[in-house]
């Protein structure tokens, strides 16, 4: 048999993790960490640190990245915690699958750590606890377009990422930034009602109070695991370029020998996460 490996890559505002991932989404070996390109991150900057971050690790056949802000097709939009003006527009998703000559698929943190955590039924929440406060929603198993919640106001003109994320869960203390996410949550259940909400990031073991049943810790190296979902998935459900030269990705990539795209990507879910990052 042979064995596809992926690379795995999660993009945080503090680290850039990287480890491999064997087929069916477990870590081959050790985790790799290198600190973020101090802000603002050029595009150059952050394929160096990525060469640093894997350069330890083994051969791969294909890469997940996960990146801290909207991407769309592959493409950055937003980068908030590295610097939006310096990587706006940068197509991560095609430099990178040149520069490592292996077909890549970018997607936002939060949906990578949620494809790591939910189990696919029903309406599931992911709220990921770091630099930022990462969120995504899922159906079924299915992603939902990404919505950057971090950035909605949610208290006066705060948004998430000001109310929860790393730098007010520092200045307010932990006892204000618990009473925050409580609050937060509620929110979300009011909004999304989703029937289940996981909560990741590197801060997520700061949280003190008795979690509702609707809620649960997941591990931050969802943000790693869950990667490997991507490429469980038809290709369109990524749409971009997936391969250096262009072309689409065959059925060998997707791990299916019939060459069908394989629409049951989330039967085995499993875990993931990302750090205050
Ligand atoms: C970004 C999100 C990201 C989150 C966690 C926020 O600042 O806007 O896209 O998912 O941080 O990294």
């Amino acid at each position: 048999m042979n064995e596809l490996r992926t690379l795995a890559i999660d993009i945080g505002g503090t680290g850039i993790k990287a480890a491999l991932l064997d087929d069916a989404g477990n870590m081959i070996g050790e985790r790799q960490r290198v600190p973020t390109p101090p802000k603002p991150v050029a595009p150059d900057d952050l394929v160096r640190a990525i060469d640093q971050a894997i350069t330890p690790l083994g051969s791969f056949e294909r890469v997940s990245v996960g990146f801290p802000g909207y991407v769309r097709d592959g493409r950055v939009l937003t980068a908030p915690n590295l610097g939006s003006e310096s990587l706006a527009n940068f197509d991560l998703q095609t430099v990178l699958a040149e520069h490592l000559g292996k077909p890549v698929r970018v997607l936002n943190d939060a949906d990578v750590q949620g494809f790591g955590a939910i189990k696919g039924r029903g309406i599931e929440m992911v709220l990921t606890l770091g630099t930022g406060a990462g969120t995504a929603i899922f159906r079924d198993g299915e992603v939902m377009p990404h919505l950057e919640l971090a950035h909605h106001p949610v208290s006066g003109n705060k948004t998430y990422d000001e109310y929860i994320g790393n730098a007010a869960r520092r200045k307010k203390g932990k006892k204000i930034w618990n009473k925050r996410v409580a609050k937060a949550i509620d929110i979300l259940r009011e909004v999304v009602r989703f029937d289940h909400l996981y909560i990741g990031g590197g801060n997520a073991e700061d949280i003190t109070f008795p979690l509702p049943a609707d809620v649960t810790i997941v591990p931050n190296s969802d943000g790693l695991t869950g990667d490997i979902h991507l490429w469980r998935k038809a290709p369109t459900a990524f749409a971009g370029a997936d391969v250096p030269n262009g072309g689409t990705v065959g059925p060998e990539l997707r791990g299916d020998p019939t060459g069908a795209a394989n629409p049951d990507s989330t039967a085995e879910p499993d875990q993931a996460s990302d750090s205050p990052s």
